[in-house]
């Protein structure tokens, strides 16, 4: 058994996917402003840093984006976040770019996967609860915040206080999906 004294680790247990937001408790713009801060500093092949992070905070927009974050029957606690980050993926630098084709990797992704884990990481942290969404209406989101058509938002993250427990979490076991020095 692994000892969870490491405060990181506690952090990573506390972090999870809220889908029960008190709708009435806001959250205060410094926090937002250190929770994206965190996002910022996330690392990024070639350190290209492929990301605009958008904060949306004002009442009726929040409304908005909701709904389209409530797509085809998918996402409806989002109605109740207070607050997202919108991730849109912006060009690499051009050596991401040219090591990416080589590899034939999605290094932007990639890099924008591992922002939204600093960013939900450093919400657990400031006790706001949060939830990685992938699935929504990309098209309304885009012309809402006035991202041009050409951009792609990669993911979104909602915020919020959550009203959920801290749950367990359900992943593969230890021994399945790691082991030391060779591939088993
Ligand atoms: C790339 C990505 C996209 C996701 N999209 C959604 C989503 O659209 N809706 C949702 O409710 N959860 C979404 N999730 C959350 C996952 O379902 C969740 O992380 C997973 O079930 C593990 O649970 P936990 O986050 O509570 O530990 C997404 C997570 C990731 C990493």
């Amino acid at each position: 058994m692994v000892s969870k004294t490491n405060s990181f680790l506690t952090l990573a247990e506390l972090r999870q996917s809220d889908r029960k937001f008190d709708a009435t408790r806001p959250i205060a713009e410094e926090a937002l402003q250190r929770i994206v801060s965190a996002g910022r500093l996330a690392p990024s092949a070639c350190n290209g840093q492929p990301w605009h992070f958008v904060v949306v905070t004002e009442k009726q927009l929040c409304r908005e984006v909701g709904k389209g974050l409530n797509y085809l029957g998918m996402n409806k606690f989002c109605l109740n976040a207070v607050a997202y980050i919108v991730i849109v993926k912006e060009s690499a630098n051009l050596t991401s770019t040219i090591g990416a084709k080589w590899k034939n990797k999605d290094f932007s992704s990639i890099d924008i996967g591992i922002a939204a884990s600093y960013l939900t990481l450093a919400a657990a942290s400031e006790k706001i609860g949060s939830c990685i969404i992938g699935w929504f209406n990309e098209n309304k989101i885009k012309e809402l915040l006035k991202i041009p058509s050409n951009k792609r938002i990669e993911l979104v993250i909602a915020l919020g206080y959550s009203l959920e427990n801290n749950r367990s979490k359900k992943r593969k076991a230890y021994n399945s999906v790691i082991s030391f020095n060779k591939y088993d």
